[in-house]
Formats: structure tokens, sequence, C-alpha cells
């Protein structure tokens, strides 16, 4: 595996794989590997010549408030697991080589409604600065196709409106959530939750499968569903973020005769914030 940290060494290596013809698959990351991240990587070694991976914890998507400082950095059990699963590229740039003006004049990419309600409504700023981060690793790998996990949805749902909206000539691929063999959705984040909680938190993912098939057998009543589902979160001694049934591509509010819906919730445990989501497609 080579590793980059420089765009303009990246760039120069890469131009060379395109010019003979290379597919490139990207994989973005913020390190702290686990094996939905290598699902993510063997996906694109799947349907691409050349799977680039890039580790950068991305200081503008995080709010004052939040761990960008405490965020976990293993960049070398990282690498390893890059090179035992088969990547070829790491692009490892630092804040300088990413954002040499400093955060504050950097230049945006604004997705707007969409990054306003959900996780956005309590991590102001946060979808800004994904957009605008992974827009960068778009100009500089120019991948053919890059794969997002479908965990974070709302992520993925933005990052593929603002590829449709800015005309990218990039096919975002989804991969599946990857779980705990309780059903945990596996996250860096994970590390955060307390012994005595961890039996407790699979009680998001199971409110969220019990609102799906509520809805799959015909219940759409979709404000006493959401109410019924924090009821049992927080009869497990959680307080709930969001929980909200939304059409699967704008993340509007669900309506009565959507075909496609997502029920996404998130919750807080003592120390972390867990994020999970269902999909429904009305045949
Ligand atoms: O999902 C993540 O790890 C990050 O939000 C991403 C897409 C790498 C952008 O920093």
């Amino acid at each position: 595996m080579k590793i980059f940290h420089t765009i303009n060494g990246f760039r120069n290596n890469l131009s060379v794989d395109r010019c003979q013809g290379l597919r490139i698959g990207l994989v973005p990351t913020m390190g702290n590997l686990h094996d939905g991240h290598l699902a993510l990587l063997e996906q694109s070694k799947q349907t691409n010549d050349i799977t680039v991976c890039s580790i950068f914890v991305n200081a503008l998507q995080f709010n004052l408030n939040e761990d960008w400082d405490k965020y976990p950095r293993t960049y070398d059990t990282d690498c390893e697991k890059l090179r035992n699963a088969g990547c070829d590229y790491l692009f490892h740039p630092d804040d300088t080589e990413m954002y040499p003006n400093g955060l504050d004049t950097q230049s945006r990419v604004i997705c707007p409604t969409m990054t306003d309600v959900l996780c956005g409504a309590t991590r102001p700023g946060h979808f800004e600065g994904v957009t605008t981060v992974v827009s960068k690793l778009f100009n500089i790998v120019q991948p053919d196709e890059a794969i997002f996990g479908i965990k974070d949805y709302q992520q993925l749902a933005v990052i593929r409106r603002m590829v449709e909206d800015l005309c990218l000539p990039i096919k975002i691929s989804e991969a599946p959530v990857y779980r705990e063999s309780d059903g945990l959705a596996m996250s860096s984040r994970n590390r955060y939750i307390s012994e005595n909680e961890r039996p407790r938190v699979t009680i998001l993912k199971e409110s969220l499968d019990w609102i799906a098939t509520q809805i799959t057998s015909g219940n759409r009543n979709f404000s006493e569903l959401e109410f019924e589902a924090k009821r049992r979160i927080e009869k497990e001694g959680f307080s709930v973020d969001y929980v909200t049934c939304s059409q699967s591509k704008t993340l509007e509010l669900a309506a009565n005769d959507d075909i496609e819906i997502t029920v996404l919730g998130a919750m807080f445990t003592e120390s972390a914030r867990l994020i999970d989501n269902v999909s429904v497609r009305m045949i």
C-alpha cells in the first residue's frame, strides 16, 4: 500500500493510473477503522481497479463542544488493517494540507434544508463540514465511485444530493450497516458506551425495527409510532434526540402515500450519541 500525505504527490500518482484507464474507488474515513470500514473497502475492490482510503479527522464537521480532540486516532493499527485488506493507496493529509487558509475562511459547500433536520438539528454546521471535506476529497482523488456506509443515512442522502446538484461524475454507492452480534451498529464511538449501558443500547434499533414492522403492516400514524418508540427508549434509561419517519430520498417528513420511508433515530447514552436507521419500501 502506498501512503500519501500531500495533495500534489497523490495527484501525480493518480494521474498515471487514470491515463492507464484504471477505475478508481474511494472510501473516505476518519480512521479508527473497524470491520464496517473494511467491508466498504472490500466493496470498492469488487468494482474498481484501484481502491483509495482516506483518513482525515475533519475538524470542520465537529462543533465546538464535540469530541474532535478526543476522537480516537489509531494510525498505525489502521495502516496494518488497510494493508491486510488489500487497500492500494492511503491518503493521510494533515490539517494544513487540507485547510491551508485555516478553517474560518475556508470556502464551503452547503446543501440546504436536508442538513437542518435530524442530526443536523443538534449538530449545527456538521453536514456543511462533511460536504465541504467530501467535495475536496472528490476533487483531489476524482474517483469513479465513492462508497459510504448506510449507517450514517443522513450523510449518505446529503452526499447523493450534493453529487446530483453539482453534477459530479461520481457514482455514490452504499454499503450495509455492520453490526455487533447483538445488533448494535458498529461505530468508532461505541467505545464510549459504559459496560453497564452496553446490554441496553440495542433498544434503539429494536424500536426503529418495531416502527418499520408497523409501517409495513399498514400503520401510517407516524407521530404515534415515533412517540411509542421514544417511550421504549426512555424506559431503558436513555434520552432521545429524535425518532423520525422520513422520505428516504429527501429526508422530508414521511407522508401517507410515500413508497420509500426511512425510520431514523438518535439517542444519548451517558457519554455517547448513537444513531441507527431502517428503511421500508412499500410494494
Ligand atoms: O463518515 C465519516 O467518517 C466522515 O463523515 C467522512 C465521510 C469521512 C467525512 O469526514
